[in-house]
């Protein structure tokens, strides 16, 4: 049985935060923040949206769009670094609210490469035979814990979710590798105290470095060679980090997603995000192949490759 990815939804917050703006918060520059990052503007939450509000929007249209009630769900998998508060978990809040009365629920932390882990940790209840549809979602709240006096950090976030449903697909298509991964040795670069504290230079040599590697990994695992890629999403972070996965790839700049222009680093919800937009434009097709990788504080890493459809 092949687990696959059978609907997708997101949520975007509609208030947009342009660079412009962040110049009058942070002694910044449009300028600095474009060509150091590629993001132009981010979106914000309204402070009556929290993370549980953000996940059941996208929830919802990624249910809608899989043609899968509530009640069908088995599971129910958020990926945050921003939860509502520590308990009850984000997935629990949104079972309540969808009426998924019978899906099991619960969060994960593994900060921007969650999404990745999430539809791993769905992937292998399907496959197995235990449960048929597994909802995954990737959201962040990143603006409650974003120190606003920073110009290191506050330029880089946004907030928003993005979600899919996974469930067991025809033979040739859905998962065909994955690879995951951690490093604790590298978590002083990255976390959370009150706000997020960065070593931004030390994550940028370490994601340039693994973002290439397990993308290679996983095309390597599923039996694949660099050709046979059709498209690339990987973690919008920042415009140089993706640039390097995609070189590494040698894959034409048309063949990778490239959202943080418009939303910045949205954390475990970026990659959700950014499928959304490709296959609603489309740039990712039935039958194509896509790789996805990510990675985030903890250090953490991910990648998969998937044969695109049900
Ligand atoms: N506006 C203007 N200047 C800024 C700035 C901002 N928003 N943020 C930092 N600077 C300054 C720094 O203070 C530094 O000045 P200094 O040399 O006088 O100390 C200078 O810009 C250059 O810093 P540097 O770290 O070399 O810049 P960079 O080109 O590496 O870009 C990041 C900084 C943060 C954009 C980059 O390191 C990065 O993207 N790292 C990875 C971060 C990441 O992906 N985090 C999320 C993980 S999921």
């Amino acid at each position: 049985m092949n687990a696959g990815i059978i609907g997708i939804g997101r949520y975007l917050p509609e208030k947009i935060m342009t660079n412009l703006d962040m110049e009058k918060i942070v002694d910044t520059s449009d300028e600095w923040i474009r060509t150091r990052t590629g993001i132009e503007e981010r979106r914000l939450a309204e402070d009556n949206i929290d993370t549980s509000d953000m996940a059941y929007f996208a929830a919802q249209k990624a249910l809608e769009d899989a043609g899968v009630t509530a009640e069908d769900l088995d599971m129910i998998i958020v990926a945050t670094v921003t939860p509502d508060r520590p308990f009850p978990s984000v997935a629990c809040m949104i079972q309540e609210r969808l009426g998924a009365k019978k899906a099991c629920a619960y969060d994960l932390s593994a900060a921007c490469a969650g999404f990745m882990y999430g539809i791993i940790n769905g992937k292998q209840f399907i496959e197995n035979g235990d449960y048929k549809n597994v909802l995954v979602v990737g959201v962040e709240k990143l603006s409650k814990i974003t120190d606003w006096n920073d110009r290191n950090t506050a330029v880089l976030f946004g907030d928003g979710a993005g979600a899919v449903v996974l469930g067991p697909v025809s033979e040739n298509k859905g998962i065909l590798s994955f690879e995951l991964g951690a490093d604790g040795t590298g978590a002083k670069h990255l976390y959370q105290d009150e706000y997020i504290i960065m070593n931004g230079r030390e994550v940028f040599k370490f994601a340039v470095r693994q973002m290439g590697e397990s993308a290679v990994n996983v095309i390597e695992k599923a039996g694949l060679s660099k050709e046979d890629v059709d498209f690339l999403v990987p973690h919008q972070a920042n415009i140089r980090i993706m640039e390097a996965a995609r070189e590494r790839l040698e894959l034409p700049i048309e063949k990778m997603s490239m959202t943080i222009n418009k939303y910045g680093n949205t954390s475990a919800a970026s990659i959700p995000i950014s499928i959304v937009e490709e296959v609603e434009n489309g740039r990712i097709k039935d039958g194509d192949v896509v790789v996805m990788v990510g990675f985030g504080g903890g250090l953490t890493w991910g990648a998969i490759a998937i044969r695109w459809g049900k």
